[in-house]
């Protein structure tokens, strides 16, 4: 089994090649965003305390987070691997994917990071800020308190990646086609 990280800024396309990367490769898709959206659409007690926080653009508590993975491996079958769209996000959530994956004998191959610069992923969100059902992709302030928080608690994991020799990245200009191209070369690399 090959687990996968897809890393990236808010709107940097994650979900976008996660599900390709799905199609193609019978891999699980792990996204804690759209693990979040369900419990707030369920009104579970997670999704009612998580609710204000994903307005506000910052970061649920690692605990949460964490257990929701936890589960949600546990319970993992036939899969290919897995891949993880928006978790880790944070050192302590690193940590804590290490220490769930070794409980279960497993490791994380890679991490690919998206680069996009702020400008295109503002447009991107706001783009689809018309269309979509999330409330975080609304406000311009929402976005830019994203962006920051990715900045401040989640772009120093490419490090902790870096220093176990998994770090990959992919220019996320372009078209997806292209980009989930290249992706897929880092994967069979
Ligand atoms: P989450 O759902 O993970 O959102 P995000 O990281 O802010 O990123 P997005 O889902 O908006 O973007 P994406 O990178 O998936 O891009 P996409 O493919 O959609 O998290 C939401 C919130 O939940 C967080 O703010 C936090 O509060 C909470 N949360 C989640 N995980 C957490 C965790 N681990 N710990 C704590 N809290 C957590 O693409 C974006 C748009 O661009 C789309 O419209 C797409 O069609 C378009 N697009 C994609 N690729 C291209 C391209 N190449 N060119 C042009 N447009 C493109
Ligand atoms: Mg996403």
């Amino acid at each position: 089994m090959k687990h996968i990280l897809i890393f990236g800024p808010p709107g940097a396309g994650k979900g976008t090649q996660a599900k390709l990367l799905v199609d193609k490769y019978k891999f699980m898709h792990l996204s804690t965003g759209d693990m979040l959206r369900d419990e707030i659409k369920r009104s579970t007690e997670i999704g009612l305390r998580a609710k204000a926080i994903i307005d506000s653009g910052q970061l649920v508590s690692d605990e949460i987070v964490a257990e929701m993975v936890r589960l949600r491996i546990r319970n993992m079958k036939d899969d290919a691997g897995i891949i993880f769209d928006g978790f880790p996000r944070t050192l302590a959530q690193a940590r804590k994917l290490d220490e769930i994956m070794n409980g279960e004998k497993q490791e994380i191959a890679m991490m690919i990071a998206i680069d996009v610069h702020d400008e295109e992923i503002i447009k991107r969100i706001l783009e689809r800020g018309k269309i979509s059902q999330r409330s975080d992709d609304r406000d311009i302030n929402t976005i830019k308190n994203r962006i920051d928080t990715y900045n401040r608690q989640t772009a120093i994991l490419a490090d902790y990646y870096k220093q176990q020799a998994k770090f990959k990245s992919v220019d996320g200009i372009g078209t997806v086609e292209d980009i989930f191209k290249n992706i897929c070369k880092l994967i069979e690399e």
